[in-house]
């Protein structure tokens, strides 16, 4: 690929994703966009960047999805999902027992697989939700993940990922050659397009914020601004919790992190503070569990 091809193409990956890619991976684009120049019928790579530099809307948006890394799986690194089973949850019951409602928001949800499981833990707490509203508000990106997380149809590989054998018997059902998760599991979980370099105050504010494995892909500054702008979309007394090579430390005093708990983090300086009144934007209907 020529020089000046990889740098507009970097450049536009920046501003459009915030993905931040070093001068070395000439490999990786080629390797993705070649498919996708011959998908527009384009000879190579030079004609995929006149395409772009013509404005193309429709390409821009697919050159970004396809530079996007969207791997996920069932449960992954399991300990956040201990942390959320065995102690973000049972604080938010106790915190929020006259308000019995609980927002959840994963901001990079990829095909589904992380929004499901925090649903499976929570339809496995039973009695102790029951009554309450709970919403888990999955956000992505690209459309394409977002399409596949709302169907909730995963191949035989990808339920073997992470999956125990019992919820997957218990939550889903096999068709054929895939499995699909409940419609009451579905339902549980609303869907939305959403760049996490544009504003996203107007989804409200969140008791638990997942923003996993997706923050490794950004710079410094990008990563601090997200950072900060978080902060404002969580309750005081709120969780936010990272991937396992994604930390606050050094970036920003906005979140603390807890001692014993890796990966999670509360707002600082306001910790214990009592929840804010809920705020519920229009999505659409939270699900009871
Ligand atoms: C590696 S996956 C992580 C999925 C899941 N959180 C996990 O940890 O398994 C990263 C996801 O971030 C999404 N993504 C990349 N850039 C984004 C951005 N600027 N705003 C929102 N999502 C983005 C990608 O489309 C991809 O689905």
């Amino acid at each position: 690929m020529n020089p000046p091809d990889y740098e507009y193409l970097r450049k536009l990956l920046k501003d459009h994703s915030g993905l931040d890619l070093s001068s070395d991976k000439q490999y990786l684009l080629e390797s993705r966009l070649l498919p996708l120049a011959r998908k527009f019928g384009l000879a190579g790579i030079p004609e995929l960047v006149q395409k772009l530099k013509g404005g193309s809307t429709a390409c821009t948006t697919q050159v970004v999805e396809a530079m996007t890394t969207n791997e996920t799986f069932f449960f992954r690194d399991k300990v956040p999902f201990d942390h959320f089973r065995d102690s973000i949850m049972p604080e938010i019951i106790k915190a929020r027992a006259n308000r019995k409602s609980v927002r959840i928001w994963c901001a990079a949800g990829s095909t589904g697989q992380e929004p499901y499981s925090l649903a499976m833990c929570l339809k496995e707490m039973g009695a102790a939700l029951a009554g309450w509203r709970v919403e888990i508000l999955a956000t992505d990106l690209s459309q394409e993940v977002l399409e596949k997380s709302k169907s909730g149809i995963y191949s035989q590989f990808e339920v073997q990922r992470g999956l125990p054998i019992q919820m997957l018997v218990k939550y889903f059902k096999q068709s054929g050659e895939v499995w699909q998760i409940n419609a009451d599991m579905r339902a549980m979980v609303q869907h939305r397009q959403l760049n996490l370099l544009q504003d996203f105050s107007q989804l409200g504010v969140f008791d638990v914020i997942f923003c996993r494995n997706v923050l490794i892909y950004f710079d410094q500054d990008t990563k601090i601004n997200i950072f900060n702008r978080l902060a404002k979309g969580i309750e005081p007394d709120g969780f936010l919790v990272l991937g396992a090579a994604e930390t606050v430390v050094g970036l920003t005093d906005a979140f603390k992190p807890f001692p014993d708990r890796r990966g999670l983090y509360r707002p600082s300086g306001t910790a214990g503070a009592p929840a804010k009144t809920a705020v519920w934007p229009k999505l659409s209907a939270a699900a009871g569990v």
